[in-house]
């Protein structure tokens, strides 16, 4: 009832430190040290704090932790704490310049090579099968994300580079769903290597059958709830939706504004551009997800729900890693890793369906499912709290599989995250679920 692990060779770490690296600094590289430093909004750190703390987060697990080595920099440690420092203030803290925080990190990796040469990947928890490097790699491509999403508030010409080109997608009916039928099936992992703790364990769940919609909610799906007059309508909202969605004057996603011909713009990383109306819609919150879902008879689905719709293998009678199957994933099954820095219109990935054919579960736009944030039955916190302990039971919501912006190391069938209810900046949309 598990999925068997991948290899974890010394090679492939050090393959993968050097690709996190390498995708930080061209993220970075062509901003100016004003944009490197100031603050875009208070949702988000200037970028050079997320820069120093992925260096200052690998030293304190790969050099401290694994290899006692001493610190390299112990005053600067407490300025990179997230805890002790929430986003708001840390433009006011006196943390590395850019060319410091650099060269700080190249420091810091210099010795995790060396100290990767010499760590048996076997034995104590922490190392066996190179996990503690693989949370380190995860951990810098979740900042690249972050990064992404602080890029996407700037205000100012696009830093990135041209979008490689996404496969097509199809007409797609809306709600054409699936039928994912009752039964027991298993959540979480006990035996992926890089899992974080809370993926872990792995758990039997019994669950109704269910309907799941078999491609994300698309622009042009949402705009017809906005035209509909969803936003301005008490029954669709939950109380706490209604009273946001009044207190913030919201009345469509991020950056959507109407084109003054009856159709709507968005802007993307600093250029307006129509919206992609036949690709899943992004940066919509959990209410708007929840408003949506009521106008159209729906609901969100579960997280148990999502779990099993993207990785159950009924015939295996074993949860998957990715939809389509335990390999890697590739361009042609998933939109991860930013290749383009937009999702991919639905029905572009029929490769990449799941064992039911649920489609674009992994990749494209994270999916707000109706869980909050709770520990898993005997789950316990590895190696610190700090990651998902604290967050447990907490006023959040669970999202599942991944944006475009996802590195594919840090995503598969298991993978949580979770946010608050009114956050929109990350990228961030929804399918639908229905009973049977
Ligand atoms: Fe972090």
């Amino acid at each position: 009832m598990t999925t068997p692990s991948p290899a974890v060779t010394p090679d492939r770490i050090a393959a993968e430190l050097t690709a996190s690296r390498d995708r930080s600094l061209a993220l970075l590289a062509p901003l100016d040290e004003r944009d490197l430093t100031r603050q875009v909004s208070p949702l988000m750190s200037p970028l050079v704090w997320d820069l120093a703390h992925i260096g200052n987060y690998e030293e304190l697990w790969l050099l401290r932790e694994v290899a006692g080595v001493e610190p390299l920099r112990p005053e600067i440690d407490s300025l990179y704490d997230a805890f002790e420092h929430p986003r708001a203030e840390r433009p006011s803290l006196p943390i590395l310049g850019p060319a410091d925080a650099r060269t700080y990190l190249s420091g810091v990796r210099n010795h995790v090579l060396d100290v990767l040469d010499r760590t048996p990947l076997e034995g104590r928890a922490l190392t066996r099968d190179g996990f503690v490097f693989g949370m380190v790699v995860q951990h810098e491509h979740m900042h690249d994300e972050t990064i992404l999403a602080t890029l996407q508030l700037r205000v100012g010409s696009r830093t990135l580079p041209a979008d490689g080109s996404l496969p097509r997608g199809r007409p797609v009916v809306p709600h054409d769903d699936v039928l994912v039928p009752g039964g027991v099936s298993t959540q979480g992992t006990s035996t992926d290597p890089w899992a974080l703790d809370n993926e872990r364990p792995a758990h039997r769940v019994e669950l109704a059958s269910f309907r799941i919609d078999r491609t994300p909610v698309t622009a042009g799906m949402f705009a017809s709830f906005v035209e509909a007059g969803g936003y301005a309508d008490p029954r669709l909202w939950t109380p706490a939706g209604w009273a946001h969605v009044q207190a913030s004057g919201r009345r469509a996603p991020m950056t959507w504004q109407r084109d003054g011909a009856g159709g709507w713009t968005c802007t993307r990383f600093g250029e307006v551009e129509p919206v992609e109306l036949d690709a899943p819609v992004q940066h919509v919150c959990s209410f708007e997800a929840d408003a949506y879902a009521s106008w159209a008879g729906r609901r969100l689905p579960t997280e148990a729900e999502w779990e099993k719709a993207c990785g159950w293998d009924p015939v295996a009678g074993r949860l998957r890693r990715y939809p389509w199957g335990d390999g890697d994933p590739t361009p042609e099954l998933a939109n991860l890793g930013q290749h383009a820095t937009r999702p991919a219109s639905v029905g572009a990935y029929p490769a990449g369906a799941s064992a039911y054919g649920v489609e674009q579960m992994v990749g494209d736009v994270w999916e707000w499912t109706s869980s909050g944030f709770d520990p898993y039955p005997g789950t316990r916190a590895f190696p610190y709290p700090e990651y998902s302990e604290v967050f447990y039971g907490g006023d959040f919501r669970v999202l599942r599989g991944g944006s475009w912006a996802t590195h594919a190391t840090a995503v598969r069938t298991t993978f949580r995250n979770w946010d608050l209810p009114v956050r929109r900046q990350v990228f961030s949309g929804f399918r639908t679920a229905a009973q049977v």
